[in-house]
């Protein structure tokens, strides 16, 4: 019985997903390029600077909200969460198309290094935050088309989905546990007191994705191998050219089980939160240098990590 279940339950993905095939045919190639200058070029979006509390951020910002209000169809309330530390103005962005008993969440964080001057982070995190933006198109389309899809299948409580865009992330002076990840800090503590912390399922991360450098990303965490090893399983289904980044057979890190790379993650893990960490490791070259541009992206890479990313969403909520 089981087994047949889990054989009803693949098929059924499967044919999903061919049934959306269209969807990405449509979408993948012109919301993820890195040299259509098109309005539909999401990724085109992140070729510049973004300061905490600086006119480019907030443009930023302007530009994220404007996405989910105008360009999609459904109703994707926003939580804005502003504040003031250290003598800047942080904002972290979240978006919420369904509620739910428990959370999907899945994050990057948008704003730049002030320094060196002009550091416009292509892979930290400009390529991921506009995966995020595919994921919302992609889920929008399904609420529109086909909402009862996004109901559980087999007996279990609604699955929620929210999608962070943090700010802050980088240090202002000299990365340390004080001068580093400032919004992903301010928005743990506010969803402690709001009782959200708990009813995360899991966290998801995404950091210094889609250089033209591949590194393997690894999988860091005991409590979400299981997720990693089906994040493995759509790249496997992807195929590809590329070399698999994921490999759920190498237990290096895992067996660690500690967050040795520090990141938004760290006070979400801290209050005991299911963590998947989506980040290459060693990390690539470019990392922090002015050279983390737009000609050191891999649009394949971007436009895998978007696909893989959307699969992933959809049979989280799903199963
Ligand atoms: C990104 O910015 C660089 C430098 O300003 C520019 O040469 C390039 O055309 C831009 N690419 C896109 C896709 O906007
Ligand atoms: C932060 O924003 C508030 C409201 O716009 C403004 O009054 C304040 O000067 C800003 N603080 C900094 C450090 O820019
Ligand atoms: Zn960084």
């Amino acid at each position: 019985m089981l087994i047949l279940l889990a054989l009803v339950s693949a098929w059924i993905a499967l044919a999903q997903e061919l049934s959306f095939a269209e969807f990405h045919k449509n979408n993948l190639r012109n919301s993820l390029s890195v040299a259509e200058q098109s309005a539909s070029n999401l990724l085109r979006h992140f070729n510049g600077t973004r300061v905490p509390g600086s006119k480019e951020s907030k443009e930023m910002q302007d530009f994220i909200k404007k996405y989910f209000r105008d360009v999609l169809n459904n109703d994707w309330s926003v939580e804005t969460d502003s504040f003031e530390e250290n003598g800047f103005n942080f904002t972290n962005l979240v978006f919420t198309p369904m509620h739910g008993e428990s959370y999907l969440v899945i994050a990057a964080h948008y704003d730049t290094k002030i320094d060196p001057p002009g550091f416009i982070g292509a892979m930290d995190s400009g390529a991921s935050c506009a995966v995020l933006l595919y994921v919302a198109k992609f889920i929008d389309h399904i609420l529109t088309v086909d909402k009862d899809l996004l109901e559980p299948l087999l007996l279990g409580s609604q699955v929620g989905l929210k999608i962070v865009f943090f700010d802050g992330e980088e240090a202002i002076n000299q990365w340390g546990p004080y001068d580093s990840i400032y919004g992903s800090k301010h928005l743990a503590r506010k969803w402690e007191k709001l009782g959200i912390l708990n009813s995360i399922d899991l966290f998801v991360l995404m950091d210094l994705l889609g250089s033209k450098e591949q590194q393997p990303v690894h999988s860091y965490y005991r409590s979400s191998h299981r997720h990693y090893a089906a994040l493995s399983q759509i790249e496997d289904w992807i195929g590809g050219t590329q070399t698999k980044w994921l490999d759920p057979a190498e237990r290096k890190y895992v067996q660690l089980n500690d967050p040795i790379i520090d990141d938004d993650h760290r006070p979400f893990y801290e209050a005991g939160v299911s963590i998947l960490h989506l980040i290459p490791f060693p990390f690539p070259a470019t990392w922090h240098t002015l050279d983390d541009d737009f000609d050191n992206l891999d649009e394949g890479s971007i436009q895998k990590w978007a696909l893989m990313m959307s699969q992933f969403v959809l049979d989280f909520l799903r199963y």
